[in-house]
């Protein structure tokens, strides 16, 4: 059964363009869904239509087989069952750290006992155990997004709708929350669903990455096949490094590969584009440096280390508007004429790409 269902489902304020235009996406029960994309693509609107708090103009939301909103129907927030984390944990400052997680729990009147069990559960899960009489001015950050999870968890929703946890961390913790958030949802067995603008902590979270642009879904996929295979140059751009280069499409070489022209080059790299104008995605490791006279001709732009490594700036030729970039063991000298081997690549159609 789905964890959640969104059939057609359409938001708009006012009269300018939908927040959230047409989304359809079904998330399996237990998956961990990362909602990614730009600042103002309509995630945040987009998981407020799923915990209730917006009313979809069209469409239907179904969470754990049961339809939540429809022309018909619409079930309060408070009834849908959900766990939420925003950005801002608004934690209740005058309680300790027990009564904030206990505060859900006691709403829904849940016996004393059991109310203590479950506080202690949470708590012991994301290890503050030793914090419960503490207030949240005396922690940490990072310790307050994890008494946020607590109260979320505490109530043993079966879907919990996470918008941009981490926003507020520095890179440190936030690396290691990525790394409880995964421990969490395995332990908890339910369907999470985070939201966020980073692309990293999307893949580094989630099984599913769904690719938000403008109001719709662009892509849905594993997080390798969103970084191996973007469906359009918005997204090829969005995850991941690396760069867009015109190419012409020949045409098929083999089963999910086609013959592209680069500076001259003829190569066979992956992807579904029709011949004609094309836009070759190349990732660093695509890449490698080889002698002048070998491969495609380039010139190196930049060297800078990057601690372990150098990350070469290389202009192939005649395309200085698209440079590409690798990473080698060695700095390389600016100026300097050098062959480009391409190992992979995956060829976008340069037409209908956001
Ligand atoms: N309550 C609202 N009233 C009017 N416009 C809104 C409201 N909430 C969001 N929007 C607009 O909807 C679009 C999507 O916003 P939002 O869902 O917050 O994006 P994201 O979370 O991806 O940054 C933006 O253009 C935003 O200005
Ligand atoms: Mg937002």
């Amino acid at each position: 059964m789905h964890g959640l269902e969104l059939i057609g489902v359409t938001k708009r304020f006012g009269t300018g363009a939908a927040a959230v235009a047409d989304v359809s996406l079904s998330v399996e029960r237990g998956a961990f869904l990362a909602l990614l994309g730009p600042s103002g693509c309509g995630k945040t609107t987009l998981l407020r239509l799923v915990a209730g708090l917006e009313r979809p103009c069209a469409g239907r939301i179904a969470i754990a087989g049961n339809v939540v909103a429809d022309g018909a129907r619409f079930v309060e927030p408070e009834e849908r069952g959900l766990g939420m984390v925003f950005q801002s944990y608004a934690l209740w400052p005058h309680m300790s750290v027990a009564e904030n997680v206990a505060f859900g729990l006691r709403v829904r009147r849940l016996p004393a006992e059991k109310r203590r069990r479950r506080v202690a559960d949470a708590l012991a899960m994301v290890g503050l155990s030793d914090y419960a009489a503490r207030k949240p001015a005396q922690l940490s950050g990072g310790q307050r997004q994890r008494v946020a999870l607590a109260r979320c968890l505490a109530l043993e929703p079966p879907v919990v709708l996470l918008d941009e946890p981490l926003a507020n961390l520095d890179a440190h913790l936030r690396e290691t929350m990525q790394q409880e958030f995964r421990r969490l949802h395995r332990e908890s067995g339910a369907t999470f669903v985070a939201v966020t603008h980073d692309q990293s902590e999307a893949m580094a979270l989630a099984d599913t990455v769904a690719v938000m642009h403008e109001g719709r879904l662009v892509q849905v996929d594993a997080p390798r096949a969103l970084y191996r295979s973007p469906a359009s140059a918005m997204v090829a751009r969005f995850v991941g490094r690396g760069a867009l280069v015109p190419v012409e499409v020949l045409g098929p070489s083999e089963e999910g590969r086609r013959t592209i022209r680069l500076a001259g080059e003829t190569l066979a790299v992956r992807g579904v584009a029709p011949a004609g104008a094309g836009l070759l995605c190349l990732r660093p490791e695509d890449l490698a440096l080889v002698g002048e006279g070998e491969g495609v001709p380039a010139q190196v732009r930049e060297s800078v280390y990057r601690g372990g490594f150098f990350e070469i700036t290389l202009a192939i030729a005649g395309l200085p508007e698209a440079p590409v970039v690798l990473t080698a063991p060695e700095a390389a000298e600016p100026g300097r004429a050098v062959g480009l081997a391409v190992r992979d690549g995956w060829v976008l159609a340069a037409e209908g790409g956001a």
